[in-house]
């Protein structure tokens, strides 16, 4: 696992300083913010489900971070949408699938979008897999690099804790369209 972290943390500083040149920022934002004690790893499993498809893995969501970068077993299960459609993640143990979080798309200005996504269960076999998520420190605002701005800027920390509410009052995540200027 400390392996594992620390080879993908060296990786997802790469992918955000690539993401942030294409955006034509070259910036130690990530650097200086995203550090090993404000990123972490979650191990999840996936116990074989007897009400599938009923019964979801993970429920429809967007990750509340800028990167994920997931390791995923050969069971499978990771489905994500594009163009309005859910697409199965085929596994590749070769692979690692990296996916843009709302941090992201908050900081990038909607020029990144971050992916709904989510895990169907399997009635037979039980699924691992390894989720690093790329965060900044609580205070740390998050602040569009273009104008005019798409979002408020907000804190990491007021995001979280805006996510987090939503969840408990409603059932369901809001995310970024809560901080909509
Ligand atoms: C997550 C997630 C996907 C998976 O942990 O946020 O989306 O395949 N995991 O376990
Ligand atoms: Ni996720």
């Amino acid at each position: 696992m400390e392996q594992f972290a620390t080879t993908v943390a060296d990786l997802a500083q790469k992918l955000a300083a690539i993401l942030a040149e294409q955006l034509g920022f070259k910036s130690n934002f990530f650097q200086e913010n995203c550090l090993s004690s404000t990123c972490y790893l979650r191990m999840n499993r996936y116990p074989p489900c007897p009400t599938h498809p009923e019964v979801f893995g993970l429920m429809p969501h967007t990750d509340s971070d800028f990167l994920t970068i997931l390791y995923q077993d050969e069971v499978g299960g990771l489905q994500l949408v594009k163009d309005g459609k859910w697409f199965a993640v085929k596994p590749n143990p070769e692979a690692l699938i990296v996916n843009i979080g709302d941090l992201f798309q908050a900081w990038s200005n909607d020029v990144y979008k971050s992916v709904q996504h989510r895990v169907v269960t399997n009635p037979r076999a039980e699924r691992f897999s390894t989720a690093y998520f790329f965060c900044p420190s609580y205070d740390t605002e998050i602040q569009s690099c273009y104008e005019p701005s798409v979002y408020k800027k907000f804190s990491f920390g007021v995001y979280r804790q805006q996510v987090q509410d939503d969840v408990k009052k409603l059932g369901r995540k809001v995310g970024l369209p809560r901080f909509l200027v």
